[in-house]
């Protein structure tokens, strides 16, 4: 692969395409009419490209990471009705819950509990040490939430397999959520290796290992807009389709066989797309020669995500056995400076400093959308009278991961990018995370949020 863009035959990579936003005064997605044309295009351009799974231009071995902060607001999900009421009790004698979303990355000097050698399933493109990325320091952070009551211990494999035993924890999503999965097998393998045992579609795109130690299963299933869809190729129609009130099966007729869900989507809906609701066209986002109107991509991440919800917990009742978590990894913010595919695109090698980078247009506007998804259905839930079958938290990473330019592979998403001489263009990954690297994070505050859940459940204390 060269320098050239891989999508420079598409049509909407292109000045059309630039003006095209910037002449409709009417899109509602008004936010997103703010950002600078540089920054759209950065956006459409290489999300396309490394996003793409048709285009096998990425290899889909690099999992994109997303990181989290949580907020444990809602009622913890997993407890047997006839708990319910003690564990109210445990809840309110407990300390106030923990807002993981706002903090500060600190230097600490101990590191990564996992590397390259250690850990065998790091995807090649996010690989950075092994491909010769040569700084480190993107290494040496931790993520120090404000409150101190809520300090985030390092990772403990062997408490979070206990809190999951006989379980099934499924990520569901784009390559974000492979990203996390693949950050969380590296920190569990330090004590266990896990088991592959299932392994299904185009570039292993449904897999499923085992820890035999605790019985615990974990499984990642591809499903980047999370409701049904046709992926635009270049031998079928040239929009995505999507069906927002349809949830994809391919992971949806899994339900009954998971215990929690890890839900991690949002970069592929920036695509061009023609929407449907029913039988009929909702509206499309950039879709220039269609008769649609333009409608944006913040609703249909909207109406997508509901769904899924909404799948999730009809599932669940209609079962009337056992509960099911939700966590909603929230949208993770790519850091593209100048063009995609030009050297330097993401090469801070720290964190932005506090008040450096604020948290606003589209990334705020998706992470927004997923917080209000999320609390809709769980007041929805107890609405109904909440039978301990369903309960959803995001695992709030916006802020963390907007904060780490530092942790992308860049040019290391192809190992030694610079052997044959720096050359002024040179693909770049800004989007998903080196391994080890800042999304470890994500799986730290994950662990927190299961514990609080585990707390409910049996009213242990920490
Ligand atoms: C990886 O970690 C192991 C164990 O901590 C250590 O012995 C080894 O030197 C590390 N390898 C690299 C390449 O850092
Ligand atoms: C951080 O916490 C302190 C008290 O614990 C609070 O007064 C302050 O508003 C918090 N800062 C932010 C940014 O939330
Ligand atoms: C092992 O875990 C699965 C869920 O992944 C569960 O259905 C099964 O009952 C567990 N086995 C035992 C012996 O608890
Ligand atoms: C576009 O859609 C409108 C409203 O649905 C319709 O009236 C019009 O005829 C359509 N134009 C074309 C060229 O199909």
């Amino acid at each position: 692969m060269g320098a050239t863009s891989p999508f420079k035959n598409h049509h909407y990579n292109n000045h059309n395409h630039q003006s095209h936003f910037v002449t409709k005064k009417l899109i509602p997605w008004t936010l997103y009419a703010l950002l600078p044309i540089a920054l759209l295009r950065l956006y459409f351009n290489p999300l396309d490209f490394l996003l793409s799974s048709s285009d096998h231009l990425l290899p889909t071995t690099s999992p994109i990471s997303s990181s989290s902060s949580i907020s444990i607001s809602n009622p913890p999900p997993l407890i047997p009705p006839h708990q319910h009421q003690e564990s109210e009790k445990a809840r309110h004698e407990s300390a106030p819950p923990c807002d993981y979303a706002t903090g500060k990355w600190v230097q600490d000097k101990r590191g990564p509990m996992y590397n390259a050698t250690t850990c065998t399933t790091i995807k090649e493109g996010q690989n950075c040490f092994a491909h010769g990325r040569p700084d480190s320091e993107y290494l040496y952070w931790r993520w120090e939430p404000n409150q101190s009551h809520c300090q985030i211990p390092r990772f403990d494999p062997n408490t979070f397999l206990q809190l999951i035993s006989n379980k099934h924890l499924a990520f569901v999503g784009d390559s974000l959520a492979r990203n996390q999965l693949e950050s969380l097998l590296c920190m569990l393998a330090t004590l266990s290796p896990p088991n592959l045992v299932y392994t299904g579609g185009e570039d292993n795109k449904f897999r499923r290992w085992n820890f035999p130690s605790h019985n615990v299963s974990i499984s990642v299933y591809w499903s980047p807009f999370l409701v049904q869809g046709v992926e635009r190729s270049s031998s079928g129609p040239s929009h995505n389709h999507l069906f927002l009130d349809r949830v994809n099966q391919k992971w949806a007729e899994d339900l009954d066989k998971m215990d929690m869900i890890v839900l991690s989507f949002g970069h592929w809906y920036l695509n061009p797309a023609v929407f449907f609701e029913g039988d009929s066209v909702l509206g499309c986002h950039y879709c220039p020669g269609l008769n649609h109107t333009e409608i944006g991509f913040f609703d249909a991440v909207r109406k997508a995500l509901r769904t899924s919800l909404n799948a999730i917990r009809g599932r669940r009742r209609v079962a009337n056995t056992k509960g099911i978590s939700v966590v909603v990894t929230t949208f993770s913010p790519a850091h593209f400076v100048g063009e995609w595919d030009k050297n330097g695109a993401c090469s801070k090698t720290k964190p932005f400093g506090e008040g450096e980078k604020m948290l606003e247009g589209m990334d705020a506007e998706m992470r927004k959308v997923e917080v209000e998804e999320v609390e809709m259905a769980n007041k929805e839930e107890n609405g109904e009278r909440y039978l301990g079958y369903f309960g959803a938290v995001t695992l709030d990473v916006t802020k963390l991961a907007l904060m780490r330019p530092d942790g992308h592979p860049g040019p290391y998403m192809h190992p030694f990018p610079f052997a044959n001489g720096v050359s002024e263009r040179i693909q770049n990954d800004c989007v998903h995370w080196c391994l080890p690297g800042p999304i470890d994070t994500w799986n730290e505050i994950l662990l927190q949020v299961i514990k609080k859940w585990d707390l409910g459940q049996s009213g242990r204390e920490e």
